[in-house]
């Protein structure tokens, strides 16, 4: 494709990702019977999801800046199959949120803005850098889902198998990129996203 065609990939990514007119190409995990969640329970679950469907919305638009910034095919098409899986994270946090009735956060023009612009600079700074933010982001969200993991009520069986299939989809985003030759990032860069990442979260967890 040429820079024009990618950049219009680019944007009709934006706005089916702002829209939530986006569909899994897997189906979504845990879809047993569930017993009705208790209101705190529910408000709960919610605000975890709307979190983790704003970290989709960032991995989107990361993923797209990356693919659109590499230097070589074979980057550009690996960022591109991982933007795929991260499409089914999208799709499936944005139906449980619905199913527990909550929203997904209004600010995600905002985040989903300040992700890209975050990933044309890692992009523009080589691929090995591009790589080795990958691998560090994705190790956070891991963790991240992780502590989701032991937050998430016990009686969201449905949240659970999502956030599970996504934490070990997140694992294996980093070992590849990893082993497509991402460098490590320094600690202060490291320090910054987690700090970055802390703010996005405690907001989305509200609004
Ligand atoms: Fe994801
Ligand atoms: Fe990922």
């Amino acid at each position: 494709m040429n820079s024009i065609d990618l950049l219009l990939v680019s944007a009709d990514n934006a706005l089916r990702t702002l829209a939530g007119g986006v569909h899994a190409s897997r189906p979504c995990p845990g879809q047993t019977s569930e017993e009705p969640l208790t209101e705190s329970d529910r408000a709960l679950s919610g605000a975890l999801m709307r979190v983790n469907h704003v970290g989709e919305v960032c991995a989107q638009a990361l993923y797209q800046a990356q693919a659109l910034t590499s230097r070589s095919d074979e980057v550009r098409s690996r960022m591109q199959t991982a933007a795929r899986e991260e499409t089914d994270h999208l799709a499936w946090t944005q139906r449980r949120l619905q199913e527990l009735g909550d929203r997904p956060s209004v600010l995600n023009p905002l985040w989903y803005a300040g992700a890209f612009a975050i990933g044309l600079v890692a992009g523009r700074l080589g691929d090995a850098v591009s790589l080795g933010f990958v691998v560090e982001t994705e190790r956070q969200v891991e963790q991240h889902l992780a502590g989701h993991l032991d937050r998430l009520p016990a009686a969201d069986q449905r949240s659970r198998a999502i956030v599970e299939q996504m934490r070990e989809d997140e694992q294996r985003h980093a070992d590849l990129a990893l082993e497509a030759g991402g460098n490590e990032l320094p600690g202060p860069v490291r320090l910054l996203m987690r700090a970055a990442a802390r703010v996005m979260t405690s907001t989305a967890h509200r609004i």
